[in-house]
């Protein structure tokens, strides 16, 4: 197995997230609806602020001052702290939401305990699927070494069962504005803009060597049309499952 650094922190690559990370509308309307009437929530691991209702009984919490740092005026009160340790009286909130983050908590279980905890009822996680989004042609045919980065070392299925809720599958857009993993699906070139590459954190977890040979046999194939003649079939699609899930417990 390729000898992988630590998970990265975002106080260290979430430089210019918030203009690379913009919410994408239609996994915003999933979210928003999943939260249904809820009129407090709880937004663990909130980063930038994406995804996180815009009302008076909002709270994020959130590690990375960078990443708070980079919130919009006008956005909900933060908290710094840990997903593992939530400064929260039992009950609290109608709803805790977490979106894209529990993949770098240090004890998801504890996380998901914690959000059990302070939450009146409903969760909702925004996540992906580590079986399926291995799968997607990024990964499989440039990136292997993604798929054993530690931040890919859970099962969504044993999440859901710890949360208690269904699984939802949450299709990516084909211009999703949300540039995470497999945001650029239909879009491979959007993966040799380092900009781009930079607010994706799995990128971070490669080896200089191994980022190297996938870029250039990605930028290869695009030029030599054998990208399109592997995955043209895809491009008519305007969405496509890259493993992004919904966990929702009522
Ligand atoms: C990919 S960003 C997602 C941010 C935001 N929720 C979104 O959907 O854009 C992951 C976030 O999780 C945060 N994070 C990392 N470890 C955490 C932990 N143990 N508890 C809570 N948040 C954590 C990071 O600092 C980062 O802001």
């Amino acid at each position: 197995m390729a000898n992988h650094p630590r998970r990265p922190a975002y106080d260290v690559i979430g430089h210019g997230y918030a203009l690379a990370r913009r919410p994408d509308p239609r996994i915003a309307a999933r979210i928003t609806a999943a939260l249904g009437d809820a009129r407090s929530v709880l937004n663990a691991g909130a980063g930038t602020g994406s995804y996180e209702p815009r009302g008076p009984g909002t709270v994020a919490l959130e590690p990375s001052p960078l990443m708070l740092g980079q919130r919009p005026a006008g956005a909900s009160p933060a908290v710094r702290g840990v997903a593992e340790w939530l400064p929260f009286a039992n009950a609290s909130f109608d709803a805790v939401l977490a979106s894209l983050t529990l993949h770098h908590w240090s004890d998801w279980r504890a996380g998901v305990r914690e959000m059990r905890r302070v939450s009146r009822g409903r969760i909702v996680v925004f996540a992906f699927d580590p079986a399926r989004s291995h799968e997607f042609w990024l990964v499989r045919d440039y990136f292997p070494d993604m798929a054993h980065a530690p931040s890919e070392a859970f099962d969504l299925g044993e999440v859901a069962a710890e949360v208690g809720g269904r699984v939802e599958v949450v299709p990516v857009p084909s211009d999703c504005t949300d540039g995470f993993l497999a945001a650029y699906w239909r879009r491979p070139a959007a993966y040799l803009d380092g900009a781009l590459r930079s607010a994706i954190s799995t990128f971070h977890t490669l080896t200089p060597a191994a980022l190297d040979h996938g870029l250039r046999r990605l930028e290869a194939d695009i030029a030599s049309g054998e990208w399109e003649r592997r995955h043209g079939g895809q491009l008519p699609l305007d969405s496509f499952d890259g493993g992004y899930r919904l966990i929702v417990r009522d």
